[in-house]
């Protein structure tokens, strides 16, 4: 779509920072929390809980100027050896509090950069978490890459301690734009780390790329979507940029004037959906593509902190500084800064910080926020049916939503409503309307189209 035939005035009247809702209540309405709460909650989880593990790896080489994730750049390997060491310390007081039947389903390294560890610190780690968790024979063992950290060893090192999927770090593939955001990156680097994992038996890649960078067009954003093409990913997350200098100071490098503006944003969403459905890819959720055959196309979409997947387990754990979990009972979340979870690790075996018990409410509108992300529906029935007589308040909101749809957002269907592909872009705004602690201030989240 050109930016011509894009609704302006629509897309100005609802850009609005609104959250991205990888979770609900979301991270902003988290309280302080005891890690005495934390191991009560471990403590109930049933004999044979389904688990998913998370570990933050807060560390890059250098910062790149749009990021926003938890992360600080070192030139020094010795912060992250010690690191590691606070991260086994916290992996054994959380495996000794786990029930003994617990089978691990999903573990993810994310970041930062978890390549920047050594291959001999890979294959270490690995086998701290075979050693103190029960793994499936099925589990997913999934790791976010930074092409430019890549060796062959540590490529090893990966593969020997299981891991089956990879997330590369891409962006975009254009000279001018790399420039623009401190991370210059040749098509070459990219292409080896692929090969080098496909070469090893990993078939499942995904890139994550971000539109509405400084100095991106449309021109040069289709260039780099025929780059990515070329190399035939099975996922693909395009992610807005969040542009939130107030919170991460590294933003302020990005040159504000050469960002493009919300219509242009808008042009460029849409022109990556209309060139990667025509590849062959299925639009899922906000912002994910995925292949037509791949289980994130084919089983029932999930949102977490990770973005859309396909985990459905009861708890996630979350490991490492900053490190968000999900139980039964609500979330928790680890001390951010990385000498305060070693503090906090160090006197009592965990970091949490901060989290959120769930209300009966939370549930209910979780639930709601979720499938609204991840299927652009809302079932009455599907709620009724999980939450009865305390449903009927967020029943009316929903009929509320039908009948004050002025923009052709949304559909009726038998027993709640749907998006419209009109509404798709604005399902943030759909969902805020669900979000009863909404506090829509412009430098906490980032435009919602
Ligand atoms: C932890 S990094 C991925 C792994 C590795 N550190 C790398 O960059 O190659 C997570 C991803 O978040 C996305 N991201 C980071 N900051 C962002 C921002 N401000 N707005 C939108 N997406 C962002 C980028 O696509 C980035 O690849
Ligand atoms: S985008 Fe990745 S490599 Fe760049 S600073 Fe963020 S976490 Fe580190």
């Amino acid at each position: 779509m050109t930016v011509s035939l894009i609704d302006e005035a629509l897309v100005m009247r609802r850009a609005a920072p609104l959250p991205r809702y990888t979770s609900y209540p979301t991270a902003n309405h988290f309280v302080p929390t005891a890690p005495a709460d934390y191991r009560a909650w471990l403590g109930a989880l049933e004999d044979n809980a389904a688990l998913s593990l998370y570990l933050h790896i807060p560390f890059c080489n250098d910062l790149c100027w749009y990021c926003a994730c938890s992360t600080k750049a070192t030139h020094r390997y010795e912060p992250v050896a010690r690191y590691l060491d606070t991260v086994e310390a916290e992996i054994a007081t959380v495996a000794g509090l786990l029930p003994s039947g617990h089978r691990v389903m999903h573990l993810h390294w994310g970041g930062g950069s978890p390549d920047i560890l050594s291959a001999a610190d890979i294959t270490r780690l690995g086998q701290t978490f075979r050693h103190n968790f029960r793994f499936d024979p099925a589990a997913e063992f999934a790791i976010e890459i930074d092409p430019r950290l890549m060796t062959v060893a540590k490529a090893d090192a990966m593969v020997g301690a299981g891991v089956n999927r990879i997330s590369i770090g891409v962006q975009d593939f254009d000279p001018v734009v790399q420039a623009a955001i401190g991370r210059l990156q040749g098509f070459d680097i990219t292409r080896t780390t692929v090969d080098m994992f496909r070469d090893r038996g990993v078939t499942s890649v995904n890139f994550d790329l971000v539109y509405g960078l400084p100095h991106q067009t449309l021109e040069s954003l289709s260039r780099t979507i025929e780059q990515v093409l070329e190399l035939s990913p099975d996922r693909i997350a395009m992610f807005g940029y969040a542009h939130l200098p107030g919170r991460a100071s590294n933003q302020k490098l990005i040159d504000e004037a050469a960002l493009p503006g919300a219509i242009e944003r808008f042009a460029m969403a849409r022109q990556v959906t209309t060139m990667l459905e025509a590849a062959g890819y299925q639009q899922l959720g906000l912002d994910h593509f995925a292949r037509r055959e791949d289980s994130l196309s084919t089983q029932p979409l999930n949102r977490n902190f990770q973005g859309y997947t396909t985990d459905s387990t009861e708890a996630l754990i979350g490991l490492g500084a900053s490190a968000i979990g999900k139980l039964p009972q609500g979330y928790v979340q680890n001390a951010v800064a990385v000498a305060d979870y070693a503090k906090r690790v160090a006197a009592n075996g965990l970091a949490t910080a901060r989290g959120r018990a769930l209300t009966p409410d939370d549930r209910l509108r979780a639930y709601v926020i979720e499938r609204l992300m991840c299927d652009f529906e809302f079932s009455g029935t599907a709620v009724r049916q999980m939450f009865g007589d305390t449903a009927s308040g967020v029943l009316q909101e929903a009929d509320a939503i039908v009948s004050d749809d002025s923009d052709g957002f949304i559909e009726p269907t038998a027993t709640g409503f749907r998006l419209t592909a009109r509404g798709r872009p604005f399902v943030r705004n759909i969902c805020a309307r669900f979000d009863a602690y909404l506090n829509p201030v412009a430098g906490k989240h980032s435009l919602s189209v």
